[in-house]
């Protein structure tokens, strides 16, 4: 005789389990609780997020869901990481976090209370723990039970089921995070519980996230510098990936490595773009061999545990050496980059770095008469003529997300003001297509990013990646040091 179903997340393949067998399971287990003193990293930062939060939505209920599973087939989902947002109000990363809500719940015309809503450990009765393959504690891992979280976090923690019965409750005014679950069930095919995503709920969550803390750039670092040792795993391979007929995933598989060992993983795909391949902005095929006489272009982050993401880029000659028009265009792109860097400081426009860099950008392309119009034409906003060969904006913000804070509104980012605690790339480039006709021959197919993230500082910015060398002279050193 076996058991009736049991609402587990089973296999059709999995073998029956008889009453005999599920008895035994449900005995003789020793109690294994966590620390009684671990606690989220960063524990005392959250509460004043979210209280900041709560100032920005009086008197209403704020739903953050961490996101939901992916499946890839049958029973395999896909890696998953919660929502930036959810990370930034709980301190909680793993992937056991899929499903779970944090419901800012109002406890009066000001103020909120926080309330986790969480599938917790499943307890030694019941299949769940051997059965369940995505929930089991013997298929997936231990979670903490109710209590535990509770006290990792801070917060009032409640069962994910009850969930329901408070959105089948009262309603006061609601807004749920867009971006963290889909508008149609997947599995039903039918609106899910949190179909109207509020789009100015995460202007704000993303808009708070702007200016990072101390502990928060403490943790940016920590990414920067794991991603400075990927870079030097990635020399030292270079011999064997040259050898290899698919050398770009040889670099990638090098560099995702370190990031996975060191942290989270990567904080996006690794881009790993040998030659002409380098002109495709986000090039994450890396399927190609590595020709020593081009150039390669990486441009990777690792994400600490912690989920904060570092993106640098480097562009090495894999011979070792700059060959002089590959040395010329470099140089370009260097005296952009550090252009860009010199105009960071805080009441600086946003957009002023990319100025700065794209003015260096246009007047070299005049000198070199690729530009057959003045610099000072091509710059003007109707005019433009520059950026086909540089394509897109000079950077970004960086944080939880290696484009961070992307919802945040025009007047807070793309038209706003630096400040104290902001962090960001810096990243022009030069994209010269391998046919484009209005190209010398020489140039065709160079591709050049140089990426570096920073630090805005109370009276300019930080250099978070100068480990990792800039210059010609530099690189080609580094590069001799780590290969010899
Ligand atoms: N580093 C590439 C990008 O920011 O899209
Ligand atoms: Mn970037």
């Amino acid at each position: 005789m076996t058991l009736p179903p049991t609402g587990l997340n089973t296999g059709s393949h999995d073998l029956p389990v008889s009453p005999a067998l599920e008895a035994f399971m449900g005995t003789r287990w020793a109690a294994t609780p966590l620390p009684a003193d671990q606690r989220v990293p960063g524990y005392d930062r959250f509460p004043g997020r979210r209280a900041r939060l709560s100032a920005a939505f009086p008197g209403e209920r704020l739903i953050v869901p961490a996101g939901r599973l992916k499946v890839r087939a049958n029973d395999l989902d896909y890696r998953f990481r919660p929502h930036s947002a959810y990370v930034w109000l709980t301190g909680l990363t793993g992937e056991d976090q899929a499903d779970h809500v944090l419901v800012l719940e109002p406890t009066g015309p000001h103020g909120h209370e926080p309330v986790l809503y969480l599938h917790p450990r499943s307890p030694r009765s019941g299949g769940e723990f051997y059965r369940d393959r995505r929930y089991g504690e013997f298929w997936v891992g231990r979670r903490p039970d109710l209590d535990e979280s509770a006290r990792l976090t801070g917060l009032r923690v409640e069962h994910l089921a009850d969930l329901d019965k408070l959105l089948a409750g009262p309603q006061p005014t609601t807004r749920v995070l867009a971006g963290t679950d889909p508008v149609v069930d997947e599995a039903t095919g039918r609106p899910g519980p949190f179909a109207l995503p509020d789009g100015e709920l995460a202007a704000v969550l993303s808009e708070l996230r702007l200016i990072k803390d101390e502990w928060e750039i403490g943790q940016l670092q920590l990414a920067v510098d794991h991603t400075v040792t990927g870079f030097e795993d990635v020399v030292r391979a270079l011999p064997t990936a040259l050898r290899h007929p698919r050398g770009e995933r040889w670099i990638e598989g090098v560099f995702d490595l370190r990031a996975r060992a060191e942290g989270n993983g990567t904080s996006y795909t690794t881009i790993a773009a040998s030659g002409a391949h380098a002109c495709v902005l986000h090039w994450i095929r890396n399927d190609g061999a590595l020709d020593p006489n081009s150039l390669l272009l990486l441009d990777a982050g690792v994400e600490t545990d912690t989920l904060y993401a570092a993106d640098i880029t480097r562009t090495l000659p894999l011979s070792g050496t700059f060959s002089p028009v590959q040395r010329q265009a470099y140089e370009l792109v260097l005296a952009a980059q550090s252009a860009g860097i010199a105009a960071l400081r805080p009441g600086a426009r946003y957009r002023d770095f990319h100025r700065a860099a794209m003015r260096v950008i246009a007047e070299g392309l005049a000198d070199w008469g690729v530009l057959r119009i003045p610099a000072e034409e091509a710059l003007a906003e109707d005019n433009g003529l520059y950026r086909r060969y540089t394509l897109c904006g000079s950077g970004h913000m960086l944080g939880l997300d290696y484009h961070d804070c992307a919802k945040s509104r025009a007047d807070r980012y793309l038209d706003g003001t630096l400040e104290e605690g902001m962090v960001l790339t810096v990243e022009p480039g030069l994209y010269l297509q391998p046919d484009d006709e209005t190209l010398p021959v020489e140039l065709r197919g160079l591709g050049i990013r140089i990426e570096d993230d920073l630090v805005i500082t109370a009276d300019g910015a930080r250099l978070m990646s100068g480990a990792l060398p800039r210059t010609v002279k530099d690189v080609e050193s580094w590069m001799s040091t780590l290969l010899s």
